[in-house]
């Protein structure tokens, strides 16, 4: 574009984005520098006791937090690692490391004042045991520009012995290696990091994530979503999606890990796949596996719809029939009720908010609207008409025949998959299926 101006104009409009964008970052900087002062004015000095008493006593490392999720790797957990550190570590960073990441004007160089502390342990994710040692880099500005101005820290994990601390000539060759971000080896900004313990995962992309999915992280060995109440995700389930007649779901482990802790927000982290099975068949007898349809959430990809990968391919994952941001597939999983885009599964706390969401709308009605009592009773046929047939046809519950207990536990299981009635509303299907 720029050719088509006269160059002495070009010339000038170049100049004038760079300074504007050099006075821009400057101030940027300025800002994260000065917010790091102004909010923490007690920062210690280059020093390893005094750095050390600053984590453990006056600001504690363990209140910190982590790197927000990436695709490779969730950092609030113990996570896997291996020679030097220790079989399995904790990482955490201060404000200081995690708001310099996520500023606007962040330019891959973590700003003065960022610390980030590792705990070292002997044991495994699942029993890490004592924590061994604690290894610290805290950038100081001026300290050592040859290498990033890292301040480093060795010490037993209770930080009471030194082993190394300084311009430690071990630590900077191994974390300087090519392709680190800032001197990290396990988080790079969002980028793939230089180092990845266990499976790398695939590029959002289809036929890489299918070749993960069969090769190197087979999904038939995957576990499913955990039981909810009556609902059993393992084995073969009966579908009338558009998935088969039969599927069987599969769930890796970062998504199960994720559902499984306490603080889980329900959103499932970068890195989670859910593969499905689709058989032509029942589930006594399914046949052989018609298609594979997938979920892969892949950071950044569409934040719009949660950043899913979609991908639905042959049974052997040998050709992808569509992939990415399909719409077919994000209409209908993303439709109202849904937790992120999931139709089989409500996951915790988005199954927590559902019903938090309806009673505060209930009780929101009821206090506007006294004469509510006398209105007209709601009309369950049409309620049916409309609130069943998103996912399969009247004929489904037409061609079925229950008493009010048999749609009660029917009907709870449409809610389980993302059919939407609030308790008015699902008294009224009751008493209209069970009267048919
Ligand atoms: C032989 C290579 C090697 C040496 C030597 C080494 N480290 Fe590391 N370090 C790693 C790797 C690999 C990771 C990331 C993997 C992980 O999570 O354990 C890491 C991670 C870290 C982290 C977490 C932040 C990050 O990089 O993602 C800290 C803090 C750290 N090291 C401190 C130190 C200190 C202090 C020393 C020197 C006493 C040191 N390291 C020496 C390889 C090394
Ligand atoms: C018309 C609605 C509809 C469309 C379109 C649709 N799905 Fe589904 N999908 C469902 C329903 C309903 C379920 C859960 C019940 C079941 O599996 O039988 C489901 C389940 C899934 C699951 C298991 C995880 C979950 O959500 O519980 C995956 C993976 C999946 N679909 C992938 C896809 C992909 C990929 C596409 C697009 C190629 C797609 N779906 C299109 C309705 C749909
Ligand atoms: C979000 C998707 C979804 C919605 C909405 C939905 N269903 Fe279903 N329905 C399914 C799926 C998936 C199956 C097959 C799996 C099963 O039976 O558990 C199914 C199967 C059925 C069946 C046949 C199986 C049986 O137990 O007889 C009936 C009947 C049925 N649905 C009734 C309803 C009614 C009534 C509603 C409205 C309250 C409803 N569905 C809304 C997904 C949905």
């Amino acid at each position: 574009m720029l050719r088509k101006f006269p160059v002495r104009i070009a010339i000038l409009v170049v100049l004038g984005l760079a300074l504007m964008t050099t006075a821009l970052v400057m101030a940027e900087n300025d800002d994260v520098a000065r917010d790091a002062v102004a909010q923490d004015p007690d920062l210690p000095g280059a020093d390893g006791a005094m750095l050390l008493d600053y984590v453990l006593n006056q600001n504690p490392y363990t209140d910190w937090g982590s790197w927000t999720a990436d695709r490779w790797t969730d950092f609030d957990a113990f996570l896997q690692s291996g020679a030097p550190h220790g079989e399995t570590v904790r990482i955490f960073a201060n404000h200081i490391a995690q708001e310099g990441v996520m500023a606007d004007g962040f330019d891959g160089t973590l700003p003065y004042g960022s610390i980030v502390v590792k705990e070292n342990y002997g044991g495994t994710v699942e029993a890490p045991g004592e924590l061994a040692a604690l290894t610290i880099q805290y950038k100081v500005e001026g300290y050592n520009p040859a290498a990033g101005d890292w301040f480093w820290v060795k010490a037993s994990g209770d930080g009471s012995v030194i082993d190394a601390e300084g311009m430690v000539e071990g630590c900077i060759n191994c974390h300087g290696q090519d392709g680190n971000a800032d001197y990290l080896l396990r988080y790079a900004f969002g980028e793939e990091p230089v180092v990845t313990y266990s499976d790398p995962l695939p590029a959002g992309d289809g036929a890489a994530i299918l070749d993960y999915i069969i090769n190197t992280s087979t999904y038939t060995e995957w576990s499913s979503f955990p039981a909810q109440g009556d609902l059993d995700f393992s084995g073969y389930l009966a579908s009338n999606s558009p998935h088969g007649s039969s599927v069987r779901i599969f769930v890796n482990d970062r998504a199960l890990d994720a559902i499984a802790r306490d603080t889980f927000d329900g959103t499932l982290p970068p890195g989670s796949v859910v593969v499905k099975e689709g058989f032509e068949g029942t589930v006594d007898a399914p046949g052989e596996v018609a298609a594979i349809t997938l979920m892969y959430k892949v950071d950044g990809f569409n934040p719009e719809a949660n950043d899913w990968y979609w991908v639905a391919a042959t049974a052997d994952g040998s050709a992808v029939n569509v992939e990415g941001m399909v719409d077919g597939c994000i209409d209908c999983h993303g439709q109202d009720g849904n937790s992120d885009y999931l139709l089989a599964y409500d996951l915790p706390e988005g199954a927590m908010m559902g019903d938090e969401m309806m009673d505060d709308e209930m009780m929101e009605d009821e206090s506007m609207d006294e004469e509510m009592m006398d209105e007209p009773a709601l009309d369950g046929e049409a309620l049916v008409a409309q609130r069943c047939t998103t996912c399969h046809t009247i004929d489904r519950i037409n061609n079925a025949n229950y008493d009010r207990a048999g749609w009660d536990s029917t009907v709870a299981r449409m809610e389980g998959y993302g059919a939407q009635l609030d308790a008015a509303e699902r008294a009224a299907v009751l008493d209209y299926l069970a009267s048919r």
